[in-house]
């Protein structure tokens, strides 16, 4: 194990609380945060209402189930800052996520907000293995997006060196990696493999650089990609999760002891797992999509609020205290439906992954021809791969794709370094179908 891993001793007092503590933490600040919510956002006072609910309805964790769920286009519906719960002079910060359709979502944070923030980040990177004193290289994006100021200011907590490098300019990342000696970066997975191509384009072994652990999340990243990364840089690599809408990165952590899926911090973020479909909650250990309630927030409350993210409840390991959620490898949004069978980019990562001859850098390209739709994974040859291996690695995609996922698909294998490269999160799929009719 590195040096920057060692020893898995917890970073704060909540990381020791017994289950029993938590449960009754978790209700008080439930039972605040829906108060707050009821008693400072119009909006939720008419939703809790047009349910026939109070705050005060609210008697036991489990009572969360019969408040209704927040979606994004309710936070859209309330651009820019009707979600919020204080007044605006009180908002000392505000994100906003891109949105490829519509108005962005617009989230703030008060300056207690932004605290928590930090310490949760803190918290992350510690369970990742970080110690005060280290130097973090961070590339995930600064600005509206939540990666950068967010790993920012935890990292800044924790006690560690920031190197605020923000994403792109990939070589002159590469040169303050080497000059800088960072034990950590935190960057997404996507934007990792371009910083190991520009390594060794300029010549240098990314496993002789000083890094020891990275920290990656923002979007879906599989195990094949992690022993890729792990293997090419010599690293440990460990996941991070978060949302705007709930805070940003640092809602839960996967600990590098175990790299078992992410500890959710649950004394601020209380989450449920429910039917993508019908709503309902679902036990631990169910797959379901990731439901988000926060505890502690202050400028803008949500409750119940719907991920999209798929996952599974796990009970805690590294952390007892808090659950865990295993690594989320699909968006309900992200799905592709293929003449009825179901397919997630991250089960393509998992086949290109481990075929020989192609590199890690693919997309998935969505065409119409009749009225059935096709689509066709686009693989990078590895530099030295021979036509043999190419074709040979064309075939044994398909048959993996079909044999795994159980659906036919065309694989076009693509010369190196023609495939648009990550400088943030990575855009998987294409679609090349015609709009009037998909
Ligand atoms: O991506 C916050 C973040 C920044 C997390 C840096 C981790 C590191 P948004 O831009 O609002 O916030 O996008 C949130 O990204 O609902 C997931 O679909 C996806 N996502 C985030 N982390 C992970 C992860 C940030 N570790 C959306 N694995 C979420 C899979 C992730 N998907």
């Amino acid at each position: 194990m590195p040096a920057a891993a060692e020893g898995s001793e917890t970073f704060d007092e909540a990381e020791r609380l017994s289950q029993d503590a938590l449960r009754e933490r978790q209700l008080t600040r439930l039972r605040a945060s829906l108060q707050h919510a009821y008693d400072h956002v119009p909006f939720y006072r008419e939703s809790f209402e047009r349910a026939g609910l109070h705050p005060r309805d609210c008697h036991s964790l489990g009572d969360l189930a019969r408040f209704p769920f927040t979606v994004k286009d309710d936070l859209r519906s309330q651009y820019p800052f009707g979600m919020f719960a204080v007044p605006r002079a009180e908002v000392r910060r505000i994100h906003a996520s891109s949105g490829t359709t519509g108005r962005p979502t617009v989230v703030g944070y008060t300056e207690g907000d932004l605290s928590r923030w930090a310490d949760v980040v803190a918290r992350s990177l510690h369970a990742a293995g970080g110690r005060p004193g280290h130097t973090v290289h961070i590339a995930y994006g600064y600005g509206l997006f939540t990666g950068g100021l967010g790993a920012h200011y935890g990292a800044e907590r924790l006690g560690c060196t920031v190197v605020p490098a923000s994403g792109g300019m990939t070589s002159r990342q590469v040169q303050i990696i080497q000059d800088f000696r960072p034990e950590i970066i935190m960057v997404t997975p996507s934007y990792m493999l371009t910083l190991l191509d520009e390594f060794e384009r300029q010549g240098i072994d990314p496993r002789t650089t000083s890094l020891r652990v990275g920290v990656f999340g923002a979007e879906p990243w599989t195990q094949e990609m992690r022993r890729e990364i792990e293997e090419r840089f010599a690293i440990d690599a460990v996941d991070i999760y978060g949302l705007s809408e709930v805070m940003g990165p640092g809602v839960a952590q996967e600990c590098v002891e175990t790299k078992d899926g992410l500890h959710i911090w649950e004394d601020h973020f209380y989450p449920e797992v429910v039917d993508p479909l019908t709503g309902e909650v679902l036990p631990d250990g169910a797959h379901g999509e990731l439901v988000f309630t926060s505890l502690t927030k202050e400028a803008m409350p949500v409750i119940r609020y719907r991920t999209r993210d798929l996952t599974r409840l796990l009970p805690g390991t590294a952390r007892p205290a808090f659950r865990r959620m295993e690594k989320v490898t699909g968006r309900c949004d992200d799905m592709i439906i293929l003449r009825g069978v179901n397919l997630f980019p991250a089960q393509v990562e998992e086949v290109v992954l481990r075929t020989p001859g192609v590199a890690p850098h693919f997309q998935l390209k969505l065409t119409r021809e009749g009225r059935l739709d096709q689509l066709t994974v686009r693989a990078e040859a590895r530099p030295d791969a021979t036509l043999q291996e190419r074709t040979t690695a064309a075939g044994l995609i398909a048959r993996a794709v079909k044999d795994g996922i159980g659906v036919s698909v065309a694989v076009e294998i693509v010369d190196p370094e023609t495939l648009e490269r990550s400088v943030g999160k990575i855009k998987r799929i294409v679609d090349a179908r015609p709009r009037d009719r998909g």
